[in-house]
């Protein structure tokens, strides 16, 4: 029929305008990428750029304005359209960032030039660590013991039940193993609650007379401002013919003023412990009163610093030392309580949080 060829002209004629114009739009994008390459790299500064990458990329530059004519198109030769385009979008935001890296790189070596060396400067100082003040004060107790003779002796901190009570007289059960509860090992071990059981150990594995200090971590069931679950303890232990009570005074007097300052006043007042007899807690003379009562001291002119007294004569035969010939004494002493006396902390926790803010303090 005349119509049917009719129509297949009229359709033929169309996709060949349609046609045209799609070579039409590709050529133009073509077009566009080339012209953005040519002025991209006659561009000198970032400002320029900028103006320019809104020119061709931004939601009314050119690129966009081609897209606009998809619009009109026929829904079949779309896609061919707007992935061409697409592409070209992703050439130049390639095109335009590899400019505005060169730019930069170009300001910085112009920067760089004009700049000359100043050997006037200061220099970089490298920061440097500090002794954390637990350690200080441990090698300040380290040192006034061994001035006076004493040999530093160690123990594991993972302790056997046996050095930890049982040679120190505290039978199983028994109460006083209340105050010093503790984390118990699978395989019968214990962290040990003081550095007493190093006493032991060295009765046991060294020749007399002895004379040692054992500093070391310690561990208990406390938590609170001025006890920790993990804290340390310097152990000491002199076991010598004739040894008293006496010698103990003079040895606590003078390491309270080595650590505190002259004239610092000692005094022992009873106590018990189930290796010692007698025990005694030691005192020092208030360090912020000097004696007169304060808050720090409740008043008394006096404040606790370490628990001590005679090796308990059991003790000293379950160690093979004959208590007819030989006595001695021992003593315990916080690492962390004389540290927070002699600075002025409050709250053990300090100690253990790391913060520069307080460790920085202790720079000397
Ligand atoms: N070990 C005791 C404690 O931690 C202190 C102490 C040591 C007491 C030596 C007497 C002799 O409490």
């Amino acid at each position: 029929m005349w119509w049917t060829s009719y129509v297949q002209d009229r359709m033929a004629a169309n996709e060949q305008v349609n046609e045209m114009s799609i070579q039409g739009l590709f050529s133009e994008l073509d077009g566009l990428e080339q012209e953005a390459k040519d002025r991209a790299s006659g561009v000198d500064t970032e400002g320029e750029l900028t103006a320019l990458t809104k020119d061709f990329l931004g939601k009314k530059g050119r690129v966009q304005q081609v897209l606009r004519g998809i619009g009109s198109m026929e829904p079949e030769d779309r896609p061919r359209v707007g992935a061409r385009a697409n592409e070209i979008k992703a050439i130049l935001e390639a095109l335009f960032a590899a400019r505005l890296a060169d730019l930069e790189q170009q300001t910085e070596d112009r920067d760089l030039a004009k700049r000359k060396l100043d050997l006037t400067l200061p220099g970089r100082v490298p920061t440097c660590g500090v002794a954390h003040p637990i350690h200080a004060i441990r090698v300040e107790m380290e040192g006034i013991f061994s001035r006076m003779g004493f040999d530093v002796a160690r123990g594991p901190q993972a302790e056997e039940d046996f050095f930890n009570f049982e040679a120190l007289n505290f039978p199983p059960d028994h109460p006083a193993r209340d105050m010093q509860d503790t984390l118990v090992i699978e395989g019968g071990r214990l962290l040990r609650t003081h550095t007493s059981p190093v006493q032991v150990r060295t009765m046991l594995g060294y020749e007399l007379p002895i004379r040692i200090i054992a500093p070391g971590a310690v561990y208990r069931r406390d938590d609170d401002i001025t006890h920790s679950p993990m804290f340390y303890q310097i152990e000491g232990l002199h076991i010598d013919k004739g040894v008293t009570l006496a010698h103990l005074k003079g040895v606590l007097t003078h390491f309270a003023q080595e650590l505190f300052g002259d004239g610092t006043g000692v005094r022992l007042r009873p106590s018990f412990f189930p290796f010692t007899e007698p025990s005694v807690e030691v005192d020092i003379a208030c360090i912020f009163c000097h004696g007169d009562g304060c808050r720090v001291c409740s008043r008394t002119g006096w404040l606790e610093i370490l628990g001590a007294g005679m090796v308990d004569p059991n003790v000293l035969r379950d160690c093979g030392v004959d208590p007819e010939v030989w006595s001695g004494w021992a003593f315990g002493v916080g690492v962390e309580r004389v540290a927070m006396l002699k600075y002025g902390i409050k709250d053990i926790r300090l100690f253990y949080e790391s913060d520069q803010r307080f460790l920085s303090q202790f720079q000397r």
